[in-house]
């Protein structure tokens, strides 16, 4: 059984995750108005991977014993000055999320629930390669700068992200 403190900061945590798959949404549209579609399929994985992660504690959290209340989900932003500035939210995102999740370890800790702890640690590692990741992509944009046929030659790259159904915790 999870205290009733965890149990609200996993279901805080779990809204912060279905907002990042439909800010990631919102994201992929913008791509897909730019006709960017590797950029399209990137985005289409991120999504699938923000409700994954959404999912993990969605379950857990039932596994633990606790309820699960959905909360609203705020509306995202929809237009972005340019590729670049979008990844540099992506980026700015991520890191938020990286301190929502040590926050939310934070709250295991103090209430020693050590299962929550070890359960949550397959998320930290996540949010290192996250941040890795989008830090990648943002460094090539910034070399890219207003060389079109450089874009579309990362378009192609990001073409070739697929989706693998993560095992949580
Ligand atoms: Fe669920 Fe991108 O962190």
């Amino acid at each position: 059984m999870i205290s009733k403190e965890m149990e609200k900061a996993f279901n805080d945590q779990i809204n912060a995750e279905l907002y990042s798959e439909y800010l990631y949404l919102s994201m992929q549209a913008y791509f897909s108005r730019l006709n960017l579609q590797g950029f399209v399929n990137w985005f289409t994985v991120q999504v699938q991977e923000e409700h994954a992660h959404a999912m993990g504690m969605f379950d857990y959290v039932h596994e633990r014993g606790g309820d699960v209340r959905l909360m609203a989900i705020d509306a995202p932003q929809t237009d972005w000055e340019s590729p670049l500035a979008c990844f540099e939210h992506v980026l700015e995102h991520e890191q938020l999320v990286t301190s929502k999740i040590n926050a939310l370890m934070d709250v295991a800790e103090n209430e020693r629930d050590r299962a929550a702890l070890s359960f949550l640690d397959w998320y930290l590692k996540e949010q290192v390669e996250e941040e890795s990741n989008v830090g990648g992509v943002l460094a090539t944009l910034k070399l890219i700068k207003d060389d079109a046929n450089a874009l579309l030659l990362l378009d192609k790259d990001l073409a070739a992200r697929t989706f693998v159904q993560p095992v949580i915790g």
